[in-house]
């Protein structure tokens, strides 16, 4: 499009100030804007200010919150845990299952220069994130004879990044041809009078669309068309910084599938009000995630009982089964899907070019967030319970709540468990910690059944950490 053309479109939106620095442009500079600029839905951007800015919208008003029934955790004795079992396995079995991966985020809260996925996780492998996911699936397409096709949804600063990651890593062993890269869109941010921003006089000011956006992004970058190409219908979906997600779990799975199959998700128990996870509620009847940050607006999620206990306590650890069809339907209807804003400093330049560093809030994100999905699912969507360890070790930060330390600290008392019934001495302090380091390669067992069954009454002897590779005992 023309500088014209564009600027005329721009006016009627009341946003042509983002071209006042054209002529000072070189030519690439020039494109680049102009490639931003024709990237942004001006109407819904509008719609955006209009809706949420001016003037702040009042927050929903609900009757009753309360917490959403769940299926507790499987006890692979239960009838129904076997029932789910055996139509998870089928999915597996007939190559119906696809893995969905959101890493959009990069490691700077980690203290690490790249994206997220590539933080060295293992305490003595240091395998990375990305390595560790893969591990999961060699483990997963050596027992149901499957490929699990991977579709990681990555931002535009760090798809470069985690492209390269994988090629230097041999894609981790698995084959190239599986694993799909997909860009999430981008949204202007804007600031208090709703006008999008300048970050440099030839580059908007703009953040990713949430992990709401990897709806259209699927469908947008062919992911959708190459899932049902290969008859999948169902996809598991997780979050990069998730170290021990259980990825396409067949219980889950089996759930989801005889629960009606559009949208699950998984339950982690909350144990603190403030916990940094997102509450899985009835709202009047509709299923609702309120996130964290939003849960002063309802602060009947912060009550306790006598005990101290959460009383909607269904954290929601982003852990969700997905089907193809839904995800179909979701993009189709995508103009109801709710945004989520937030007001934060956000650097910009003035009208004479300079950079200003604010020091207060003076714009606004927009984002969307995937589990919004679940008010627009037909009939009571799955929510089954994860057992405390073992399946949920966030990783937003080094040290302290979900963090580096924390999760290796989780999984260390967790997989000591593995070992000590596995017949092995684990040495512990006083306290009764885990004194030493331990890992457990996923590929050689995703879980404790698995690692007993393989290792058989074999004691581990030594003193030293543990590291247990791919293919069995290793002691380091
Ligand atoms: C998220 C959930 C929260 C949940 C918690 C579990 C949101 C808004 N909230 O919080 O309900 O309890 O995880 O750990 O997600 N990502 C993208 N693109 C985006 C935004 C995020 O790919 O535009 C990816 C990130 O790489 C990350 C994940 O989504 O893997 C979570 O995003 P993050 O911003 O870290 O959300 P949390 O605060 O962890």
């Amino acid at each position: 499009m023309e500088i014209d053309q564009l600027s005329a479109r721009l006016k009627e939106y009341d946003q042509d100030h983002v071209v006042r620095f054209w002529e000072d442009l070189n030519q690439t500079e020039k494109s680049e804007l102009a490639a931003q600029i024709e990237s942004i839905d001006l109407p819904l951007m509008k719609r955006l200010s209009d809706e949420w800015i001016f003037p702040e919208p009042e927050p929903e008003a609900f009757t009753e919150i309360r917490s959403v029934p769940t299926i507790p955790q499987v006890d692979p004795a239960r009838p129904d845990a076997q029932e789910a079992l055996s139509a998870g396995e089928e999915a597996l079995w007939h190559g119906r299952v696809g893995l969905l991966l959101v890493a959009g985020g990069q490691g700077t809260r980690l203290g690490f220069d790249g994206p997220k996925g590539a933080y060295p996780i293992g305490p003595l492998s240091k395998d990375s994130l990305f390595a560790a996911h893969a591990n999961k699936i060699h483990n997963l397409q050596l027992r149901y004879g499957c490929t699990l096709p991977w579709y990681i949804m990555v931002s535009d600063t760090n798809k470069a990044a985690s492209e390269l990651f994988f090629k230097e890593h041999n894609h981790f062993g698995l084959d190239a041809s599986q694993i799909f890269f997909f860009t999430q869109s981008m949204v202007p941010c804007v600031d208090d009078n709703g006008k999008f921003m300048l970050e440099a006089k030839g580059r908007l000011a703009m953040n990713p669309n949430g992990h709401g956006g990897t709806y259209l992004a699927m469908r947008d970058n062919g992911m959708l068309e190459d899932a049902r190409s290969r008859g999948i219908d169902t996809l598991s979906y997780f979050q990069v910084d998730n170290w021990a997600a259980r990825v396409a779990d067949p219980y889950f799975i089996g759930y989801h599938i005889l629960g009606g199959g559009q949208m699950s998700s998984k339950i982690h128990r909350k144990l603190r009000p403030r916990e940094s996870v997102g509450v899985h509620v009835l709202c009047d009847g509709e299923h609702r995630t309120i996130e964290y940050s939003e849960l002063d607006i309802y602060p009947q999620l912060l009550e306790t009982d006598a005990e101290g206990n959460v009383i909607c306590d269904a954290g929601n650890p982003a852990i969700h089964v997905l089907d193809v069809g839904f995800v179909e339907e979701i993009c189709e209807h995508f103009d109801r899907f709710p945004w989520h804003l937030a007001h934060k400093k956000i650097p910009y330049i003035d009208e004479s070019g300079i950079v200003i560093q604010p020091d207060q809030p003076n714009g606004y994100k927009f984002e969307t967030f995937i589990f919004d999905a679940l008010r627009f699912v037909k009939h009571d969507p799955v929510a089954l319970e994860i057992p405390g360890p073992g399946e949920y070790t966030p990783i937003k930060q080094f040290e302290g709540d979900n963090s580096v330390q924390g999760a290796r600290a989780t999984m260390r008392e967790y997989w000591a468990e593995w070992l000590e019934e596995a017949g092995f001495k684990v040495p512990r302090d006083a306290t009764g910690s885990v004194a030493i380091d331990i890992e457990i390669n996923p590929e050689f067992a995703l879980t404790k059944e698995e690692f007993l069954a393989k290792v058989g009454d074999l004691a581990v002897a030594g003193n030293g950490d543990v590291s247990i590779g791919a293919n069995g005992t290793s002691p380091v």
